[in-house]
């Protein structure tokens, strides 16, 4: 169907262009980090989170779009629970991560976007190998 086609490739172009962005937000706040009187970088990463943020809302909403289109079968399997489940965790670090760049915690800060960058590759391997 047109619509799953839709879907799918919102779905992929959210994943790349939207969440890819992850790894540059772990290098942005390693940045964050060593130079702590960029006050710059600090607020950018803000708004990268914020962003990122809405990326993972529309890579949920697609892919329970995907699920409806396709019928039950998928919805029963581990990795697609895993995955609905997986993708809150990633928006909660993200909100965790903002609420550390609030306090200049800028160590927790990074280890929580490393962490973000762990869970996302999990949630890929999950997509791709769909086990
Ligand atoms: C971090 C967020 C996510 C990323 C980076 C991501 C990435 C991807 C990628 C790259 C694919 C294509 C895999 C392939 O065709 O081999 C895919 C497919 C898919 N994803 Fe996600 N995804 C994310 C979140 C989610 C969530 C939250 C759900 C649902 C709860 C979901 C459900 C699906 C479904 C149903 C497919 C289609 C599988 C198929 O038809 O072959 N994704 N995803």
């Amino acid at each position: 169907v047109l619509a799953l086609y839709i879907a799918r490739w919102v779905h992929v172009l959210t994943a790349v262009l939207g969440i890819g962005q992850v790894t540059a937000i772990a290098a942005l706040a390693r940045v964050v980090r060593y130079s702590p009187n960029e006050q710059g970088a600090a607020s950018l990463l803000r708004k990268l989170l914020v962003l990122f943020n809405w990326f993972l809302l529309v890579s949920l909403v697609t892919g329970v779009l995907m699920a409806l289109l396709v019928g039950p079968s998928f919805e029963r399997t581990i990795w697609f629970r895993a995955s609905a489940l997986l993708v809150l965790v990633v928006g909660a670090l993200a909100g965790m991560m903002r609420g550390a760049l609030k306090k200049n915690a800028a160590q927790r800060a990074e280890r929580l976007a490393w962490g973000m960058v762990g869970v996302v590759a999990i949630m890929v391997s999950l997509m791709v190998l769909k086990p």
